[in-house]
């Protein structure tokens, strides 16, 4: 069957109110699936874990339900590999507290100027403990990573490497499969923030060989909920900060107090929902993942399919937005190089602060972030920061031609 985006929209109550979600980067719209499945948990399962008693042993398996989901949706080798937190953000700078127990002063990290703050503070908050970061270097005209800068960066005396799956602000996705194996034979950890990543690519960890990689739910169609994905060895071997009567063994122990329950039953429901995606509309790409069965199998087909929607959807905006005087777009606007980037835009509009086009679009009913969406180092070396960022607008599964247009006239008229 091939892509009914209807069908796909009638998933999402929150749609019908007629307003145009264009402000996906920062946050999906969810399914009613989702909806669901969080009522379901407070109605049925609502309890602390580890008890005696039914609800808590419903909570039990609603989390190991969680874990099994996350590890189909990131192809890990087992649950016990898939750590769940409040965000992204606070599971890095657990992650990068504990691995500098690992660290000697002078060690080095490499981090980049693409990416979101929330893979760079955890890392520059390590120089207090004498580690030594340095930042790779972008290419301006295409906000792409500079690769010969991280290959400059990159020695024995590197122990990690941060780096971005894709960027959240102008859409660049990093050449992972160099990147990774770079580190490695230097003889450094790898961890990848796959937050951007993960609603547009499907996410393979066992091909990537990353050690760790962290994604959000909120950001693919599910709930707020952080997820940090760690090699089984790693984890174990890394001392965790915790509580004295919590688990001792990966994943527990990197879980600091009470989990958000209701959430991670509802990231079981997005993840059931992406593979139903997958189950209806994935069939043409199934040959790409000849490896993958079951779940695993829907899951990667989905996104594989989303990915070829949103690519058309995107070259629809950027023609558009090309074709308007005084646009400014910041990231890859060639349509040949569209594979390496997510449909995620930024740019300014001459004479009109990013505020100013945001808000005159809000009053449209058209939602889009203004500002750095905390891709600080980014807007600095772009000059932006100053001058109120850039303004963004990102598609989703769930957009629609109607709404690139209509966006587009907007934008015509201010
Ligand atoms: C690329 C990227 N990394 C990290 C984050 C932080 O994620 P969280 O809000 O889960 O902490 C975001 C959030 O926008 C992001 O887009």
């Amino acid at each position: 069957m091939s892509y009914n985006v209807d069908a796909i929209r009638s998933h999402f109550p929150s749609l019908a109110s007629g307003a145009i979600f264009f402000d996906n980067p920062g946050g999906t719209q969810v399914p009613q699936e989702v909806i669901d499945a969080v009522s379901h948990y407070y109605l049925t399962s609502n309890s602390n874990t580890h008890g005696a008693f039914a609800t808590s042993r419903r909570t039990d398996a609603v989390l190991a339900d969680g874990r099994v989901a996350l590890a189909d949706f990131l192809n890990a080798r087992a649950p016990n590999e898939i750590v769940f937190g409040p965000n992204m953000t606070t599971l890095t700078f657990s992650i990068s507290r504990a691995l500098s127990r690992l660290l000697n002063a002078g060690d080095e990290i490499i981090v980049t100027r693409l990416d979101h703050d929330a893979d760079i503070a955890p890392w520059l908050a390590l120089e207090e403990r004498g580690a030594v970061v340095h930042w790779v270097d972008i290419h301006p005209d295409d906000c792409t990573l500079d690769m010969a800068d991280f290959e400059k960066h990159l020695s024995t005396k590197t122990k990690v490497v941060a780096v971005g799956g894709a960027s959240n602000a102008v859409g660049s996705m990093n050449d992972l499969k160099t990147i990774i194996p770079l580190a490695h034979m230097a003889g450094a950890l790898v961890f990848i923030d796959a937050v951007h990543l993960a609603p547009h690519e499907p996410i393979d960890v066992q091909d990537l060989d990353c050690d760790l990689l962290a994604c959000s739910v909120y950001k693919f169609y599910g709930p707020h909920l952080g997820v940090l994905y760690g090699k089984y060895d790693l984890l174990n071997r890394v001392q965790a900060y915790k509580v004295r009567p919590s688990g001792k063994q990966p994943p527990d122990k990197f879980e600091t107090g009470t989990a958000n329950h209701e959430g991670i039953a509802g990231a079981c429901a997005a993840i059931d929902y992406l593979a139903s995606v997958g189950d209806q509309y994935g069939a043409p790409y199934a040959a790409q993942f000849k490896s993958f069965s079951g779940r695993r199998l829907q899951l990667k087909t989905a996104l594989a399919a989303i990915k070829v929607y949103e690519r058309d959807l995107f070259a629809r905006l950027m023609r558009g937005l090309c074709e308007i005087p005084g646009v400014q777009i910041y990231g890859i606007t060639d349509y040949a190089r569209f594979g390496y980037r997510t449909p995620t835009v930024a740019f300014t509009l001459k004479e009109k602060t990013p505020r100013e086009i945001a808000e005159r679009l809000g009053r449209e009913n058209i939602y889009v972030w203004d500002g750095n969406y905390y891709a600080l180092a980014l807007m600095e070396r772009l000059g932006l920061e100053e001058h109120g960022g850039a303004v963004r607008v990102g598609l989703a599964h769930y957009n629609i031609a109607r709404e690139v247009d209509q966006f587009l006239e907007v934008m015509k008229k201010i």
